[in-house]
């Protein structure tokens, strides 16, 4: 019956897709990107962040990268690096967010707590040339970002934004490049979360005793250890690149496993006492302390 009056029709079928939209669109800003979502610990971008933030668009960086820990486990397992999944308080100055839907490379959202370097010598290496770091990567090479940053609209895009800057921020623009921008937006990117950083070891510190006493019988697991979690920075022969060579060392086992579980987060090492477990670690330690023939 009603199919045969069209403007009735119309009228029925436009209240019905309202009410979905209503429900699913617009009632959900009632209950979020409330007052009670901001955190306090999340700062606004600093001249150099957010014109690396700029050039990330520019580039298209986000259409090969997501920036949001969903709060599915597997998410937060593999791109939260301590911090859980994203909470809406963590945007309030991305305008426009950067949220993505393509994960063609990894989630970014976190990516300043997996490498904690404030120098970025990791992402350095890897922008210029994606595959001397990981070698099956289809990340394009940016070496080219390494020429002198326009920073003409800097302060202009600050005071739009209403970020609060000092001149000696703007005055740390000068002599910077493209890459310095990005890699500065890269090293800030997830570390405000107020979180455990890197999260406490799961084992006890210092570590009981390696139980493992000779190379031969583990080599081979410890070496898809290291290839996985520790050849992008050690080089992968362990002949150092950006960490230092890990071919035989001075150092105690107990000193080595305690680098692994807790890094040197304020030169780059991460911590992995909560990625491995202590058995991985101290096959690592072994072969650090006897693979030296490589
Ligand atoms: C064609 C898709 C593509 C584009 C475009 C792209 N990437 Fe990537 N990116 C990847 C892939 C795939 C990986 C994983 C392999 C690797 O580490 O190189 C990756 C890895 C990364 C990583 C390391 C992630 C980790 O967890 O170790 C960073 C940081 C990164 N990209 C930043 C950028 C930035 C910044 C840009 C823009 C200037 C960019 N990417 C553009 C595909 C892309
Ligand atoms: C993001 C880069 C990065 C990754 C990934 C990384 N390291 Fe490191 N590592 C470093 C840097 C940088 C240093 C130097 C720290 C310092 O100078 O205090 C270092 C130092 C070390 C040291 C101390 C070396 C010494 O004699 O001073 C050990 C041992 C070590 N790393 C082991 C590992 C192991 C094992 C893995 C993999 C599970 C790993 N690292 C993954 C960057 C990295």
């Amino acid at each position: 019956m009603l199919e045969k009056n069209p403007v009735i029709f119309i009228i029925l079928a436009f209240v019905v897709i309202m009410i979905g939209t209503t429900v699913t669109m617009i009632a959900p800003f009632k209950w979020i990107n409330s007052e009670a979502d901001r955190i306090a610990e999340v700062k606004p971008y600093t001249p150099l962040q957010l014109e690396g933030r700029d050039i990330y668009m520019r580039e298209g960086c986000n259409n090969c990268h997501s920036q949001t820990v969903r709060t599915l486990a597997a998410d937060i397992e593999r791109y939260g690096y301590g911090g859980g999944n994203s909470k809406s308080g963590e945007f309030v100055y991305d305008r426009p967010h950067l949220w993505g839907s393509r994960r063609t490379g990894p989630d970014l959202a976190r990516i300043g707590l997996k490498y904690p370097d404030p120098k970025g010598a990791w992402h350095r290496k890897h922008m210029e040339n994606p595959q001397a770091v990981v070698p099956a990567s289809n990340m394009p090479a940016y070496a080219f970002l390494n020429r002198p940053l326009d920073t003409s609209y800097s302060e202009r895009k600050m005071k739009l934004l209403k970020f609060p800057y000092t001149p000696a921020d703007l005055n740390e623009l000068k002599g910077k490049t493209e890459m310095d921008a990005i890699i500065a937006y890269m090293v800030k990117l997830g570390t405000d979360v107020p979180v455990k950083k890197t999260g406490a070891p799961k084992m006890a510190l210092p570590a009981a005793e390696n139980p493992f006493k000779s190379l031969g019988a583990i080599k081979t697991e410890a070496i898809v250890l290291y290839n996985k979690d520790c050849a992008s920075c050690h080089g992968d022969k362990r002949q150092g690149s950006v960490g230092p060579a890990l071919r035989g060392s001075a150092r105690t086992e107990a000193d080595l496993f305690a680098i692994i579980a807790k890094g040197v987060e304020a030169n780059g090492m991460p911590a992995f006492g909560t990625a491995l477990d202590e058995k991985a670690i101290w096959k690592l330690v072994t072969l650090i302390k006897q693979g030296k023939d490589e």
